[in-house]
């Protein structure tokens, strides 16, 4: 049997509207300040979409910039996954919309719900594709507008959100490098902590959900808070055993960035200096699904991957769900 091959990321793209909303702008729609949101979440702005920018439209130039620095034609790309909590439609998949802007004819197209932790899901679900063999080019983002879901008459949550896309194009190879591990887990049980209750099959649309509000995400931020703190550092804890790693071989985390407060207890947690983390949320707030690719792409951008370095990724999201990964570049 052939040794099967590791996934690479050869290339990376990210996207954000131009729009920004600050801290200030929100201080004259609800009850709210700078210096609250500053402290308790670490999000001085963040990016907002128009009416007519589709989750989708994030992710295509994202996967567009993602595609042109590895030099991969879309006819190449055998897959495209999209971890998205807000996709154009119920159906079809916003991956669908992807190949058609890309014009990627000979992909396959999917998304994958998994809130937050989408971008880790759909990079485990990548790197399984190409170890098994079926598939070699593979393109994965994260990409949100959560601002279109966000109830802007409520404090706790829509100082937080703000829209962005990431994308990360996966090959295979049989070089030390890639993806070492990754490792995914949820807790389906708590699912009521963080929601959008309508839409779906269980409140399908109609004017009383509409009347009640059941079309925003709702979420108990604090004990949302807590659950994070814990399950990231476990995440983070048992992807770097699994790769036989510690701590001190981390060159660089990318934590979800939901909360600043949530990364710094994550560091703390796996005893990581925080001048190792990557911290971006001060600029984009939570963008779910994108915050990790986007902040990935960030990182690369600024030249900080040098060969042989140990990247970790670990991100938490509604459902519950976690992931987290180890990357050899
Ligand atoms: N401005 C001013 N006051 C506020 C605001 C606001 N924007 N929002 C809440 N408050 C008030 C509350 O009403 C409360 O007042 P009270 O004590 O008089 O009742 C007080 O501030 C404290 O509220 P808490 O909710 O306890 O504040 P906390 O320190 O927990 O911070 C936050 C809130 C920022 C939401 C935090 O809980 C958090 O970050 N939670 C986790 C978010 C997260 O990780 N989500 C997961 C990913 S998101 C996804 O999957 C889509």
């Amino acid at each position: 049997m052939n040794k099967s091959l590791q996934a690479e990321i050869i290339g990376t793209g990210s996207a954000v509207p131009e729009r920004i909303l600050y801290n200030r702008d929100l201080e004259k729609i609800v009850d709210t300040s700078d210096e609250w949101i500053v402290s308790r979440s670490g999000i001085h702005e963040r990016h907002v979409t128009d009416r007519d920018t589709a989750t989708s439209d994030l992710a295509t130039e994202a996967a567009r910039k993602a595609l042109q620095e590895a030099r991969v034609s879309p006819q190449d790309v055998d897959m495209i996954i999209i971890g998205t909590a807000t996709p154009d439609r119920v159906f079809p998949s916003t991956a669908c919309f992807v190949q058609d802007h890309l014009g990627a004819v000979n992909a396959a197209p999917m998304d994958v719900s998994a809130a937050c932790s989408g971008f880790l899901y759909g990079l485990t679900l990548g790197r399984g594709m190409i170890a098994s063999g079926l598939y070699r080019t593979i393109l994965v983002s994260g990409a949100e507008t959560l601002t279109k879901i966000t109830d802007y008459q409520d404090r706790g949550t829509c100082v937080l959100f703000g829209d962005a896309a990431g994308a990360a194009l996966l090959r295979g190879t049989d070089a030390d490098r890639g993806i070492l591990q990754s490792y995914l887990g949820g807790n389906g049980s708590l699912w009521h902590l963080l929601e959008m209750p309508a839409g779906g099959s269980r409140h399908p649309a109609s004017h009383e959900t509409v009347d009640k509000r059941m079309h925003y995400i709702r979420m108990a931020g604090n004990e949302v808070f807590k659950y994070a703190v814990k399950a990231m550092g476990d995440a983070a804890l048992k992807v770097l055993q699994q790769a036989g790693l510690t701590a001190d071989d981390v060159d660089l985390m990318i934590p979800h960035q939901a909360n600043i407060r949530i990364i710094r207890a994550t560091a703390k947690r796996i005893h990581l200096p925080m001048e190792r983390v990557y911290v971006n949320i001060d600029r984009y707030g939570n963008t779910s699904a994108a915050s990790i690719p986007l902040a990935l792409d960030e990182a690369r951008r600024k030249g900080l991957h040098k060969p042989g370095d140990i990247w970790l990724l670990v991100a938490f999201g509604g459902g519950f769900t976690w992931g987290s990964a180890i990357i050899r570049w």
